[in-house]
């Protein structure tokens, strides 16, 4: 485990703070606007010929002082020399790839992907020509055998964020970057709390912001973080398509960032007593969390993460769909929603989809986003909902 960012607490406390503070706000203001006005023609000229460079005041959908802040806190956090944000997680994913593919090019993209991100790949990457191919999320560097010559990119999540596997980083990374191919990771789930992916041979992470970076469920956003010899066209795509954050989203942002660190570990440690709560019932048949052994990949959790963060899944012993759709229903401290990261618990049922290979776990898989509610009111809200799905261990 040791990739964790040193004193990262203080870190989250020092960046992305005003320059100077003296008599002011200890936070950047939020910042709203479109027309920046220079006095002079020649002062525009320099702004506009430096419109992508980071920092630079030219137009409110190139960025402005409060973005500027964000994106040098998160590069700071994933050890990065670049990151762009973006409007939304989705789109740092899709932009991301936009940066990379062109007609007729090879993408590889881990079977465990984020539903979006494969809906992404199979609509609108296969509308502009783009060949995309499905590869079993542990293969690690058995991706050597699945490059080409024309493949653009290896896309993947650690873990995947509906099933939980944990890929081999490093393998894929060493395999990708020996025939010069650039790999994408989102690394949402683990934020650079307990990873930072880029250490690890990643040329490119994307992350939703809309999770435990903000971690309120008040923003929507993302980021592409990246090694120097991307960030330049990344950025150059974002603009070019006109992806915009929002400055109220960009001070939540930044406000969210500020106990990032209080939160993952707490989540961390809620999350591991509920799946070990869990793991106990009879109902349950297998946990998919990535700190406990019964998960794939759970030997590179333990290399390449300082921790784990609050969502996992449990599979339930084979029961009927009505019967985890009462068992969801009768949860009064988990709503049912998609997203997660906030500081509420939620609960999903998963079908997870997979065109690489087959998913074999028989049982009902379920999600978990631990909130921060007290772990003990959470599993007594499991206890008396369990029942419901009326399962026996063999
Ligand atoms: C792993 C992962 N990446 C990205 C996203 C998309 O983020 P957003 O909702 O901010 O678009 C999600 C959303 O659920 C996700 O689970």
């Amino acid at each position: 485990m040791s990739h964790s960012a040193p004193r990262i607490a203080d870190d989250l406390v020092q960046t992305g703070r005003p320059a100077r503070i003296e008599g002011r706000h200890v936070n950047m203001p939020i910042e709203l606007g479109s027309t920046m006005a220079f006095d002079t023609l020649a002062a525009f000229e320099t702004a506009r010929d430096a419109r992508y460079t980071p920092g630079t005041a030219y137009y409110g959908r190139y960025g402005n002082a409060a973005t500027h802040e964000l994106e040098k806190a998160l590069a700071r956090l994933e050890g990065a020399d670049g990151v762009t944000l973006t409007s939304s997680g989705v789109a740092a994913i899709t932009l991301a790839l936009m940066t990379f593919v062109r007609p007729g090019a090879h993408l590889l993209v881990a079977d465990h992907v984020y539903g979006n991100t494969r809906t992404f790949c199979d609509t609108v990457l296969a509308r502009m020509g783009v060949e995309v191919e499905y590869y079993d999320p542990m293969i690690g560097a058995g991706i050597a055998a699945l490059l080409r010559d024309t493949t653009c990119a290896v896309v993947f999540e650690a873990p995947g964020s509906g099933t939980f596997e944990v890929p081999d980083i490093p393998g894929v990374t060493g395999a990708a970057r020996a025939a010069g191919v650039p790999t994408i990771l989102d690394s949402t789930w683990a934020t650079p709390v307990n990873c930072r992916p880029l250490g690890l041979g990643v040329d490119v992470v994307v992350a939703s912001l809309s999770k435990y970076l903000s971690g309120h469920s008040d923003c929507m956003m993302g980021m592409i973080a990246s090694i120097n010899r991307h960030a330049m066209d990344i950025r150059k795509t974002v603009m070019a398509v006109g992806d915009k954050t929002g400055g109220q989203e960009v001070f939540l942002a930044l406000r969210g960032l500020r106990t990032l660190k209080v939160r993952m570990d707490h989540l961390d440690r809620a999350g591991r007593e509920i799946a070990a709560w869990l793991a106990e019932q009879p109902q349950v048949r297998r946990v998919l969390h990535p700190a406990f052994a019964s998960c794939p990949g759970h030997d590179n959790w333990k290399r390449d993460f300082s921790g784990a963060s609050g969502l996992f899944g449990m599979v339930f012993h084979p029961c009927s769909d009505d019967q985890v759709r009462a068992f969801v229903d009768a949860l009064h401290h988990f709503a049912i929603g998609v997203s997660w990261g906030g500081y509420e618990s939620l609960v999903l049922p998963v079908k997870p989809q997979r065109t690489a290979g087959t998913w074999s776990e028989d049982g009902q898989l379920v999600r978990f986003n631990i909130g921060l509610e007290e772990t003990e009111t959470l599993k007594a809200d499991l206890a008396a909902a369990l029942p419901l799905l009326n399962t026996a261990s063999e």
